[in-house]
């Protein structure tokens, strides 16, 4: 029942953001090859994980900070950077340590792990001077989870396939309330559940706005079966706004006109579930702000 300022995500030389991302419609349209085929607008949060990345001398990957327990073999950060060391073509294999903050909650919907991969690729690609082209990166990334291609490209866009066929879109930015109830929403689960909606009509690109406008989350009914608590919170939310679930659950978020507006939102879902957190949407990844590139994430 807390509420938090969204802190910018911090700056620093080797300090990384891996900001969470947002659907701000998702439609889905079949199944194909054990994956949904999806459409839907991506949008970034100035809100998120942070990675301080440092190049070793040796060839170890050393992963520190919040590893929630799991062996570093199976954190999908150590998997990008051992998937990117086998792109070294000559010379010694390149190393890292690299410590992780974690903030974006598992199961929010909000794609923390595979942001958390997409800046240790953009990152060590530059800081091993790698030199692999964003599409190289992206189809690497995809390997690892269906949202790393978004978070590498770094760019709002409508995106296709399983969401790594991207093309820029520039829908509204601003101020947002994120409501993270405490509730862990697994992406297989609600994919495989009965409820989900498989048979969406495809829309046309220049459809974009209009779908944003509407805000429909096809995965929302399966979301709520598989979570009944969460049902119960989407419920109370939307006696109050018409928040939108991101992703696969369980998170939910209001744009807001004004940052005032975005006060009195929060502190009236402050007594709805799990943390309130107050920040902004924007279309230019925070990572990619802090590189200072608004192109390809390997210039
Ligand atoms: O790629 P990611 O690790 O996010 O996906 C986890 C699981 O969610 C997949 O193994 C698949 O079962 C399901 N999924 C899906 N369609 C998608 C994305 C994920 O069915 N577009």
């Amino acid at each position: 029942m807390s509420e938090v300022q969204g802190a910018k995500l911090g700056l620093n030389a080797d300090r990384y953001p891996a900001p969470a991302k947002i659907n701000r419609f998702l439609h889905v349209l079949g199944r194909e090859g054990g994956y949904h085929r999806l459409q839907t607008v991506f949008q970034f949060l100035d809100w998120g994980d942070a990675l301080t990345i440092r190049s070793r001398t040796d060839e170890r990957i050393v992963l520190s900070g919040d590893l929630a327990g799991i062996p570093p073999e199976q954190n999908l950060v150590w998997k990008a950077a051992t998937a990117l060391q086998q792109k070294r073509l000559q010379g010694p294999l390149p190393g890292a340590d690299i410590h992780i903050e974690k903030v974006i909650p598992p199961g929010s919907g909000l794609g923390g792990g595979s942001s958390d991969a997409a800046t240790a690729m953009v990152v060590l690609n530059r800081l091993w001077g790698l030199g692999i082209s964003e599409k190289e990166l992206c189809d690497i990334g995809l390997g690892l989870g269906a949202d790393v291609p978004v978070f590498i490209h770094g760019r709002a866009c409508f995106a296709e396939g399983r969401g790594e066929r991207m093309r820029d879109v520039s829908p509204d930015e601003g101020p947002l309330v994120l409501v993270l109830p405490e509730v862990f929403c697994s992406t297989a689960q609600v994919f495989s559940r009965p409820e989900m909606v498989r048979d969406s009509a495809a829309i046309r690109f220049e459809e974009w706005p209009q779908a944003v406008e509407q805000g429909r989350n096809d995965c929302l009914p399966a979301a709520l079966a598989s979570q009944p608590e969460l049902a119960h919170i989407a419920h109370e939310l939307g006696q109050h706004a018409r928040f939108v679930m991101s992703g696969t659950g369980s998170s939910f978020y209001l744009r807001v006109p004004t940052r005032e507006k975005m006060r009195t939102i929060a502190g009236l879902v402050s007594t709805v579930s799990g943390q309130v957190v107050t920040t902004s949407v924007t279309n230019l990844s925070p990572l990619h702000m802090q590189l200072g590139e608004d192109g390809p994430a390997t210039r």
